[in-house]
């Protein structure tokens, strides 16, 4: 077999780990792995390269791809989805092994199928938002990477009484990744783009941390209403300096946690002894714990909620 590797969206820790996991079960076999540079539009133009389980070694620890995405919706287009099964059959490539998130899983592996590609999905984003899988790879490596600069934050803010942080974190428009860090952190306060918040009931959090722990923490998600002015909005309301956190893009590209590189090993095997018995479409999910292999479409599972029962603790309503 030869199979070939696109990553479409957003990167998440643990693709390069997956990646290698997979070129040496495949080499064990002697089948081949190849990737595209560049997500789809790479896989449609570009030369395809050859993905060793030697050349991939170094980067297994290591956040981001070795292989570039790319956010290009090409694949819409019924031309554009002929023209990449041709290709692939030029190639002598038996199927496509997809690593993405929400937007990607959603749609992409439906319409290759109906091209006639074989394509066996992975879900990694850092949101955690896909549905159906109660953990997306690269979520529990943001988590960590975040903890690192909290912790940092409240090092100083206890050497420092009196102060207020506020951390936002990535996520686009779901609160998954800001409710996971704000929760197991300690946060006074976890806001997410999927409930509103009254500025006063924030400002009454905020001085109960202060007064109760000499510090307060509001962690937040980027898809928050007035996130950038929040900082400033707190100032003003509580008269103290807000220090205010941006974890940004650092925290997609971190190191891949443990967690993810388990992941990333067991479900790496599973996609390619999938291939080896001849299936054609599937997601791999992890469900009640257990790792599971999809072969219908997303639809199938309704768009995962906050955990609101853990919003409401943290948040003391
Ligand atoms: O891939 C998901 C994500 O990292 C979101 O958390 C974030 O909002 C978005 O991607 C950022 O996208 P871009 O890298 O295109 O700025």
């Amino acid at each position: 077999m030869k199979i070939l590797a696109v990553v479409s969206g957003g990167d998440a820790p643990g693709i390069n780990a997956a990646l290698w996991h997979f070129a040496r079960a495949a080499e064990a076999h002697g089948d081949i792995l190849v990737g595209a540079d560049g997500g789809f539009p790479a896989a449609l133009n570009a030369p395809y390269l050859a993905m060793t389980a030697r050349s991939l070694a170094a980067q297994v620890s290591l956040g981001g791809t070795i292989i570039a995405s790319s956010r290009e919706p090409v694949m819409r287009e019924e031309l554009a989805r002929t023209r990449l099964a041709e290709r692939l059959r030029t190639e002598d490539i038996d199927g496509i092994l997809l690593f993405g998130g929400d937007g990607t899983l959603k749609h992409l592996p439906p319409l290759l199928n109906d091209a006639g590609v074989a394509c066996l999905a992975l879900p990694t984003t850092i949101d955690n938002d896909v549905a159906g899988t109660e953990r997306t790879m690269g979520f529990d490596s943001a988590c960590n990477f975040a903890y690192t600069s909290i912790d940092g934050a409240l090092a100083t803010g206890r050497a420092l009484p009196g102060r207020i942080f506020t951390v936002e974190t990535l996520g686009g428009n779901t609160g998954h990744l800001a409710m996971a860090i704000g929760a197991a952190a300690g946060a006074h306060a976890v806001l997410v783009p999927e409930i509103d918040y009254e500025l006063d009931w924030l400002v009454q959090r905020v001085r109960a941390g202060l007064a109760s722990d000499g510090y307060a923490l509001i962690v937040h998600s980027e898809g928050i209403m007035h996130s950038r002015a929040l900082p400033q909005m707190i100032a003003e309301e509580v008269g103290v300096r807000v220090r205010d956190v941006h974890l940004g893009h650092a925290q997609r590209g971190g190191n891949a946690t443990h967690i993810d590189r388990a992941l990333a090993a067991r479900w790496a095997a599973e996609a390619y002894q999938a291939f080896r018995r001849g299936i054609r479409r599937g997601i791999l999910l992890e469900r009640e714990g257990r790792l599971v292999l999809h072969e219908g479409g997303l639809e199938a599972f309704p768009t995962p909620d906050i955990d609101r029962a853990l919003y409401a603790y943290v948040n003391g309503l």
